[in-house]
């Protein structure tokens, strides 16, 4: 199997050994915590998960400039995005400033129990002009309407940093028992099922004729024993459809459309970014350290309204080092209805006409759900219509 991004085997920050973990959650009461914000808190998920191996907590202000500028770790290694835990001035109790080893608390869960415990090598402050450099390196823009922006803006200017031993999983294993995944345990599930070539398809959607076109064309393009669709399980901006939602879309249309054994339906807990190609990037990072060998990259992947152009997340790859990643990718031209073919195909394969090809907008699509009116099966398939034309007039 692929090896892991930069080690020979995945170095998850999750306590296994339960007396240890015990001791730690005991230890992590008594210790001066901070509240983290929910994208530090996903990223603590992540690490302990095994996907951001060979991590081991989070960057301080000079390796996380070397990641903006340079893709970079401070030892070399290919990284494309800061891992930060960034917490506002009134978080910095004296407790905390003058601690070897603090608890940190999660948002996300009644109570703020701890997630993990750091122990503190740094606690810096960001400027202005360091806080401006990273985020318009990983967003490409500084503009607080992109979605992903406001998340790493308005979280405070205190960067504190060091490695952690993580606690529990936050609310993913509870809320997606049958979904959610650590790194290890789909490394595991790939060799028990005897997979050699596996493609990874991430997805944030319920998965349209257009995202399942892409899985096949893909599977078939890189002869693939089997499909990763790996989901995003945690925050999204407003509009998006909840992961629940989603997860039961995706299963339903692979029950029915795919042939058995063939797909494997996980998920992660990651907050989006919107950050286009740099996210395109950290995806086949963890995408690698799954195990796939394979990562399909589509139009807009990772994007969020004009921000991005169509396949700048494809581009991306071609300016990086040859070496930094093992895992490939699978650029996705986009996947359309054919009317001449009838079929789901990539245009660059079967150049028509643009009448000849099928499409509505995503705002139509939408209105269409929310007044109960079956999408076109070009579009969505019945079963998955059904299911997300319920979620939508359940919130209208
Ligand atoms: S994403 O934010 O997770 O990228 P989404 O779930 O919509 O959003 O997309 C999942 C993957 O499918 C991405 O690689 C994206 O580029 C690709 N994709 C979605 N729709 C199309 C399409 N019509 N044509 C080509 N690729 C697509």
């Amino acid at each position: 199997m692929i090896k892991p991004h930069g080690a020979e085997a995945l170095t998850p920050l999750y306590v296994t050994d339960d007396a240890e973990r015990k001791e730690l959650i005991e230890e992590a009461e008594q210790l001066p915590s901070v509240t983290v914000s929910s994208g530090a808190a996903a990223s603590a998920v992540m690490l302990a998960s095994g996907y951001f191996t060979p991590l081991e907590g989070y960057m301080n202000i000079a390796e996380a400039t070397s990641v903006a500028n340079d893709m970079k770790l401070l030892k070399g290694l290919f990284w494309p995005i800061p891992i930060m835990n960034i917490v506002p001035d009134e978080q910095l109790t004296d407790a905390v400033k003058n601690a070897d080893r603090i608890a940190l608390r999660d948002p996300n869960v009644d109570g703020n129990p701890p997630l993990a415990v750091m122990d503190v090598s740094d606690i810096e402050t960001l400027s202005t002009e360091q806080k401006h450099l990273i985020i318009e390196k990983i967003f490409g823009t500084t503009d607080p309407e992109h979605p992903g922006v406001p998340a790493f803006a308005d979280v405070g200017d205190k960067v504190l940093s060091g490695p952690i031993q993580v606690l529990n999983y936050s609310y993913f294993p509870e809320d997606f028992p049958d979904t959610f995944r650590t790194a290890v345990e789909i490394r595991d599930d790939i060799a028990a099922r005897g997979w050699e070539t596996v493609v990874a398809f991430q997805t944030r959607n319920p998965m349209h004729r257009a995202h399942e076109g892409l899985c096949k064309i893909a599977q078939e393009a890189v002869n693939a024993d089997g499909i990763l669709i790996h989901m995003l399980l945690g925050k999204l901006k407003p509009g998006d459809i909840p992961a629940a939602v989603r997860d039961a879309c995706i299963r339903t249309m692979v029950e029915h459309y795919f042939p058995e054994n063939t797909v494997s339906i996980t998920g992660y807990g990651f907050d989006m970014l919107y950050a286009g190609p740099r996210e395109a990037l950290l995806h086949a990072v963890f995408r690698q350290n799954c195990g796939a060998s394979h990562f399909i990259v589509g139009r807009d992947h990772a994007g969020a309204g004009d921000f991005y152009g169509p396949f700048d997340a494809q581009k991306i790859f071609d300016t990086i080092p040859e070496d930094a990643l093992e895992i490939g990718i699978f650029r996705g031209n986009f996947t359309v209805w054919s009317k001449k073919r009838n079929e789901i195909v990539m245009m660059s394969d079967s150049p028509h006409d643009a009448d000849d090809y099928f499409s509505i907008s995503g705002t139509k699509l939408r209105e269409m759900l929310a007044a109960g009116e079956p999408p076109p099966p070009e579009i969505a398939r019945p079963e998955v219509a059904e299911i997300l034309m319920e979620y939508y007039q359940s919130v209208a």
